[in-house]
């Protein structure tokens, strides 16, 4: 199939362009800075050319300091220019817990599902927790400022090698018009895996205990970023993946 990879070049794209490639697809990377198929999803330029001939697009955008503007407005544009161009599925990425925990980028993965399930085009999407990846690279920004953050919240983190595989089986199935959670395959707490993390490189910073109040806090400690029952589990544990990295 010829499958396009929006945010080709990200963290979770580049393992979905790698996948996908692996399982014999014609894969097309779009993002701002390619050279053969550049895209920006906040103006929508170069969406029509990129998406001409391709069955699924799999979209692993993000953004932090433009995240409506890319993931919201520029979903809809992006789903506008795949019913234009005849994709048959798009391929979402949301978060385990977003619509339960109140934080302004989780409020933002929500509206997108909204714009990804109320689209033209038919449509699936994997829900993952936090990737270790992703703890790793909070963790090493913080200790750059030699402060080791330190937040007892149930986490269940995943390899985002394990989410790339399964979205590549989600974009070479049919749309299903349904969410698929992918979860780590242990729950723990955010400190312990900061201080494994420590441990692993002897990094030297000021551990400092947080506790996030109101709302956002209840909804953490509940357990909001964490699933007893995910459709898939990732096997590598956050220890295995420190181990091996
Ligand atoms: N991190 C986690 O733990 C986690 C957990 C669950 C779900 N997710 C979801 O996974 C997705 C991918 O996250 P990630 O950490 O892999 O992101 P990332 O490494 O920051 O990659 C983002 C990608 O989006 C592209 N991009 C950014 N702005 C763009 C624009 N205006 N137009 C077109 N492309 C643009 C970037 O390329 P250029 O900058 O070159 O354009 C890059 O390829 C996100 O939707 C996130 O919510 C993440």
């Amino acid at each position: 199939m010829r499958i396009a990879v929006v945010g080709g070049t990200g963290l979770l794209g580049s393992l979905v362009v790698r996948e996908l490639e692996s399982r014999g697809h014609d894969v097309r990377v779009l993002g701002r800075h390619v050279r053969e198929f550049p895209v920006d999803l906040t103006t929508g330029s170069g969406l029509d050319d990129a998406l001409v001939g391709c069955e699924v697009v799999v979209d692993a955008s993000n953004s932090q300091s433009k995240a409506r503007e890319t993931l919201v407005d520029g979903c809809r544009r992006l789903l506008e220019a795949a019913h234009a161009a005849g994709v048959g599925q798009y391929v979402g990425i949301s978060i385990v817990g977003c619509d339960a925990v109140p934080m302004p980028y989780y409020r933002v993965k929500v509206e997108q599902e909204r714009v990804i399930e109320d689209g033209p085009v038919p449509w699936s999407i994997v829900r993952a927790t936090q990737f270790h990846e992703f703890v790793d690279s909070l963790l090493s920004q913080a200790t750059r400022r030699h402060v080791l953050p330190l937040l007892k919240v149930p986490v269940q983190t995943v390899a985002v090698a394990e989410v790339a595989a399964l979205m590549a089986d989600v974009a070479e199935a049919p749309p299903t018009g349904a969410t698929t959670s992918i979860a780590g395959p242990r729950r723990e707490q955010l400190d312990d895996l900061t201080r494994a993390w420590r441990d692993k490189d002897s990094r030297w910073a000021v551990p400092l205990r947080l506790r996030v109040p109101g709302k956002l806090g209840r909804a953490l400690r509940a357990g909001g970023l964490t699933t007893a029952a995910p459709d898939a589990s990732g096997r590598q544990t956050f220890h295995e993946w420190l181990a091996a990295r």
